[in-house]
């Protein structure tokens, strides 16, 4: 029979329990026990039809307010369960865990290239100089010993800029290589100069090995008696300092307008180790027969000299301008210069 002391233990009883409840899964069972399908607040609350008339609304509100009172108690359970795991979370503190890393970055890497350029020829007495990137024709060309009309103009694919002349030095140009700074130099210092350009250059290209923009960094050295010696001498102290002990270097000749004799310099190959072949006895993809070319130099031109107001009688000296980007790539073996431009910290966070 319904008993109001009863039903009023039961109701304590069963928030006493749910109060308890340190789990999801144990308050899961306690609602299952007094609110499921055959809980024992629902047996009672289906025995409700079966009461005597009089009784029965008394019976009726009671039950339901008890269920009401259960269900909200579950609630509010279930809610201070999931509360105290977070913040139990919150407030343990491992004092013995190692510090979280905020995410750090880096130098871009032709920033970083640079600077290691510039060190390592500082400690042999080079100054770090930049020239105008938006220059006269005479500095990267006539001066230079190219002519207007002269056919080697056609190597550095130039990007003209209309509409502005100078009457004594030309139309203006984006540099396309480092070497306009020679003239520079020498029209402001006297000799001895142990210049060290690294700039912007610009060429009308665009491919895996080219981008539009990129960077050179040039040397000129002019003193007395300076010779080819010297040239190999400094070169191969920078490859080794860049590359590492084992590379060999060679110089090969060639051509340039402003210096003769002119040589492109080579360093035996990253990949093979100067060998031409892999381990596997397959043909390196990386190099020409294990030498890998690192770009121009050679012995100043004496109209250079001239042109840069400087006795070629008296003096002698060297240059060579080679590609930032290109140094970097031969370093790691990396195929595709945009990879350098493209801004992607999949690959910048690699380095
Ligand atoms: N300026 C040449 C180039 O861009 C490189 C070079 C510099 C060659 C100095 C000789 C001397 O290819």
């Amino acid at each position: 029979m319904m008993d109001i002391s009863k039903i009023q233990n039961l109701k304590n009883q069963a928030i006493s329990r749910i109060l308890e409840a340190k789990t999801e899964k144990e308050l899961e069972e306690l609602r299952i026990e007094y609110l499921g399908r055959k809980g024992e607040i629902t047996n009672l609350l289906k025995e409700i039809p079966k009461i005597k008339l009089e009784k029965r609304v008394e019976f009726g509100k009671l039950l339901n307010e008890v269920k009401k009172a259960v269900e909200e108690t579950i609630k509010s359970q279930q809610f201070t369960i999931h509360n105290s795991q977070f913040v139990n979370e919150k407030e343990w503190l491992d004092v013995t865990a190692p510090g979280e890393k905020p995410p750090l970055g880096h130098l871009h890497l032709i920033t970083y290239t640079i600077r290691e350029i510039s060190r390592i020829f500082e400690k042999i007495g080079f100054t770090r100089v930049r020239y105008p990137e938006v220059e006269w024709d005479w500095y990267p060309f006539e001066g230079l010993n190219m002519p207007k009309n002269h056919p080697a103009r056609d190597e550095w694919e130039t990007f003209f800029i209309e509409g502005l002349k100078h009457p004594g030095y030309g139309e203006a140009v984006l540099t396309p290589h480092t070497s306009s700074g020679q003239l520079r130099e020498m029209e402001n210092y006297k000799p001895p100069i142990r210049m060290l350009n690294i700039a912007k250059c610009y060429r009308r290209q665009s491919d895996a090995s080219h981008a539009p923009m990129f960077y050179q960094f040039e040397g000129l050295v002019i003193d007395r008696g300076i010779s080819i010696c010297h040239l190999k001498g400094i070169l191969n102290y920078f490859v080794i300092q860049y590359f590492g002990p084992e590379r060999k270097t060679r110089i090969r000749p060639f051509h340039f307008q402003f210096t003769e004799p002119s040589f492109e310099f080579d360093v035996t190959c990253i990949v093979c180790g100067g060998k031409g072949k892999l381990r596997n006895g397959e043909r390196c993809k990386v190099c020409k027969e294990g030498w890998m070319e690192l770009g121009g130099s050679g012995m100043v031109h004496p109209i250079v000299l001239k042109n840069g107001g400087i006795d070629p009688k008296k003096y002698t000296g060297f240059a060579w301008g080679w590609g930032v980007e290109r140094l970097f790539m031969m370093k790691y073996g990396i195929d595709d210069i945009r990879l350098l431009f493209s801004g992607d910290l999949r690959f910048l966070e690699q380095f």
